[in-house]
């Protein structure tokens, strides 16, 4: 049975993000105010670098607080500056990152939050920031456990190294590297693909038997034939920008959830062992490109799936379970209702040909999706669900989630910049305008259509 897919990945602990010790402090004697960052960093030696520095802040709306120099303590006739700003107003982050740009170093010294226990974890503004993801794994691709099929075969865990460390290289922007796949590993993803799709067209949703026969004239899907995961990511992108990155081992909750925020998902390469072609303790890319694949390529189900991305972006860890779970009960073990029957579109039950059946039977309970009920539901993650969440439509989903998100005590909104996959956070009054001017634009556009189709 394959239902303990992704299950580590969601119950994991889940790490706040950050990376990096925290530097001596430069001036011992400084008090941070409340509500403040300290930053320290080196410019260039050119005329006007500090104006230029002084600028950035002055365009994000960033209040300076404290600003001193010294010499610097790494390059001669250098110098380097220490600013404390308002964390509270403006848009400090996006100051920081443009700041990179202009300085020869930066490092931020300190964040005092506006109380205890008010500070935001950090997460990524940028789709390259995912990058960073990759050292942070909980466990490396070819680390198996004792009761792993694959255990006592050197020659898996030898290949189950390779793909970990193509991932583990992997930077953003690059293609994912092609797989030669062994006539072994090609058998295993046989018996699978020809035994789930006896199921597909009787148990799967609308959505997910529209797309799947596009997958197999596009990207390769055939019983002979394991896809590869750069055809596939193309094909997302050209259906709803959604693309695959792929993952060295497990991440935590928060790191993989920020990634769909993006519209990224970390998917593994590897396939599971061969002497139990029907099963896999976790997800293998029988269960990215057969369970979940079909359904990003659908608008509403990746809009859907973003919507929960960009809920957990700086969500208290609490939060961050709670989205965990929706996860669970919705993209992977998720049921929606087509014509008063019930079809499964969660990747769980599409990538397992015995829950796929359990799921639509009479045996489990299935009860409305409703956030704030699901969230805090328990799950088994060795075993079928007892209990399934059955969703009205992607877009009723959606509108849930999205209500739940404002429950979410974060203090500012984020936006997805599609142009600059980029992740804006709204909290100032300056940021708001650019928003409305953008809106503005868009509702021109609406305009000018209607008149037309008139
Ligand atoms: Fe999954």
């Amino acid at each position: 049975m394959d239902s303990g897919i992704a299950a580590k990945r969601a119950k994991l602990e889940n790490g706040s993000g950050k990376t990096g010790k925290r530097p001596q402090i430069y001036v011992h004697d400084y008090v941070d105010k409340e509500g403040s960052t300290t930053l320290i960093f080196s410019l260039p030696e050119k005329v006007g670098a500090l104006a230029d520095a002084l600028k950035v802040f002055e365009k994000n709306h960033v209040n300076l607080h404290h600003i001193e120099s010294r010499p610097s303590s790494e390059a001669k006739d250098s110098y380097e500056f220490f600013v404390a700003c308002d964390n509270l107003r403006g848009g400090l982050e996006e100051a920081i990152d443009t700041l990179r740009d202009h300085t020869t170093s930066l490092q931020v010294l300190s964040r005092n939050p506006k109380e205890q226990g008010d500070e935001v974890p950090w997460f990524p503004r940028k789709i390259r920031d995912l990058d960073r993801f990759a050292n942070q794994i909980l466990s490396y691709g070819s680390e198996l456990d004792a009761d792993h099929p694959g255990f006592k075969d050197p020659v898996y865990r030898a290949r189950r190294k390779e793909f970990a460390d193509i991932a583990f290289n992997y930077k953003h922007g690059e293609a994912i590297p092609r797989v030669e796949y062994s006539k072994e590993e090609i058998k295993t993803w046989g018996t699978i693909f020809k035994e789930l799709s006896k199921l597909y067209t009787t148990h799967a949703c609308r959505e997910f038997n529209h797309v799947f026969p596009l997958l197999i004239d596009n990207c390769g899907f055939r019983e002979d034939n394991i896809p590869q995961l750069q055809d596939i990511s193309d094909f997302l992108k050209d259906c709803t920008g959604f693309q695959l990155r792929p993952v060295a081992g497990l991440l935590s909750s928060r790191d993989f959830l920020a990634g769909l925020a993006f519209r990224v998902f970390h998917s593994t390469q590897y396939i599971r062992h061969s002497s139990r072609p029907m099963y896999t303790p976790e997800p293998d890319v029988c269960h990215e490109v057969l369970g979940h694949v079909p359904l990003f390529a659908d608008p509403a189900f990746a809009q859907f799936s973003q919507e929960i991305g960009l809920a957990s972006l700086g969500a208290p860890d609490e939060y961050i379970e709670k989205l965990a779970t929706l996860y669970w009960f919705t993209v992977e073990f998720g049921l929606c209702r087509q014509n008063g029957e019930l079809k499964a579109f969660g990747a769980g039950l599409l990538s397992s040909f015995g829950e796929l059946q359990y799921c639509l039977s009479d045996k489990p309970e299935v009860r409305p999706f409703e956030p704030s009920k699901t969230s805090v539901q328990t799950y088994p993650i060795t075993s079928y669900q007892p209990v399934y969440f059955v969703a009205e439509s992607f877009v009723d989903a959606k509108e849930k989630v999205r209500a739940f998100a404002d429950t979410i005590p974060r203090p500012f909104s984020v936006r997805y910049n599609a142009y600059t996959q980029s992740v804006e956070v709204l909290n100032s009054k300056a940021q708001v305008i650019t928003l409305a001017k953008s809106i503005r634009g868009d509702l021109t556009l609406l305009e000018d259509v209607l008149k037309k189709i008139e």
